[in-house]
């Protein structure tokens, strides 16, 4: 009700009055109006019961999907739908963090912290998971894109700066245990060691990512492949079992450049 009366009178007082035409300065009058509606909202946003209730009008304004995004960098407080699910105890955000609708970051018995850095974007639907002293850590202006599982027991996931991990990608850090005297569901997990991927790698949609495994910095992981042994920085590695095909540094540009990237 707040936002309707809110937005026609500053509508009316910006000149649109019923159904029109807008002028590109119209156009960027109402932008800006939206923009000063959701900063207004976002400087109580955070975590809590008010900051995603702020969330909540302040995504009123925004597009839907990746026009949400930025309302993430119009405060240091970032924006946390209010529709993501955050059972954990030991959560802890840098300035400018995304956390989109339908995520759930879980803490399971014992889990450790999960840290999301500076301008990190968890994306609608991803699942983060700490149990048995597992921990999550995501560098500064990485990205985990839809429906990602990050599982993290026993051993942590180190996440690098500025890695994209592309939709329906899992990470596990644990494996179950697979004594052949027992049902494996009451036997005890695993851990080989952490997973650990590198700044500015680029790991593709749907890639399975196993317990122990280092992916170097700069590395490309095709979509799809199930890597099970480390990949050295730089390399472009695919397939089940991921292997190497060749390096960054050997290409040369091909195929359309999007020009505005
Ligand atoms: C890894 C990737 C970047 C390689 O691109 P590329 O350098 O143009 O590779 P090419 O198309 O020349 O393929 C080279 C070889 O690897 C194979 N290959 C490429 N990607 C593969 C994949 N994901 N899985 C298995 N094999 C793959 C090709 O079949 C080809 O094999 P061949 O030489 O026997 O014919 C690309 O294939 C890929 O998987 N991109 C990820 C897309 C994605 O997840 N996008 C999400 C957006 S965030």
């Amino acid at each position: 009700m707040l936002a309707y009366w809110y937005f026609n009178k500053n509508l009316r007082r910006a000149g649109f009055h019923g159904r029109m035409s807008l002028s590109g300065s119209q156009i960027r009058r109402l932008r800006g109006l939206a923009r000063r509606w959701s900063r207004f909202w976002l400087r109580w946003g955070g975590t809590g019961l008010v900051g995603r209730l702020a969330s909540r009008f302040a995504a009123w304004t925004a597009p839907p999907h990746l026009g949400q995004v930025s309302l993430a960098y119009l405060t240091p407080r970032g924006y946390i739908d209010a529709d993501a699910t955050l059972y954990h105890s030991d959560l802890r955000l840098g300035q400018n963090v995304y956390v989109a609708p339908g995520v759930l970051i879980f803490e399971h018995g014992g889990g450790g912290a999960v840290t999301l850095a500076d301008k990190v974007a968890i994306h609608r639907g991803a699942v983060l998971e700490t149990g048995k002293a597992g921990y999550i850590s995501i560098g500064a202006e990485s990205s985990i894109h839809p429906g990602c599982q990050l599982k993290a027991y026993i051993e942590p996931i180190l996440i690098g700066e500025g890695v994209m991990i592309a939709a329906n990608a899992a990470l596990y850090s644990y494996d179950h245990g697979m004594d052949p005297d027992l049902p494996i569901r009451r036997q005890p997990i695993t851990a080989k060691a952490p997973i650990t991927i590198g700044n500015g790698a680029w790991i593709g949609t749907g890639v399975i990512i196993l317990s122990g495994v280092t992916i170097g910095d700069g590395a490309v992981v095709g979509a799809g492949s199930v890597v099970t042994r480390d990949i050295p920085a730089g390399a472009i590695a695919v397939g089940n079992p991921a292997r190497v095909i060749r390096y960054r540094k050997d290409l040369k540009l091909a195929g359309k450049v999007d020009e505005q990237q």
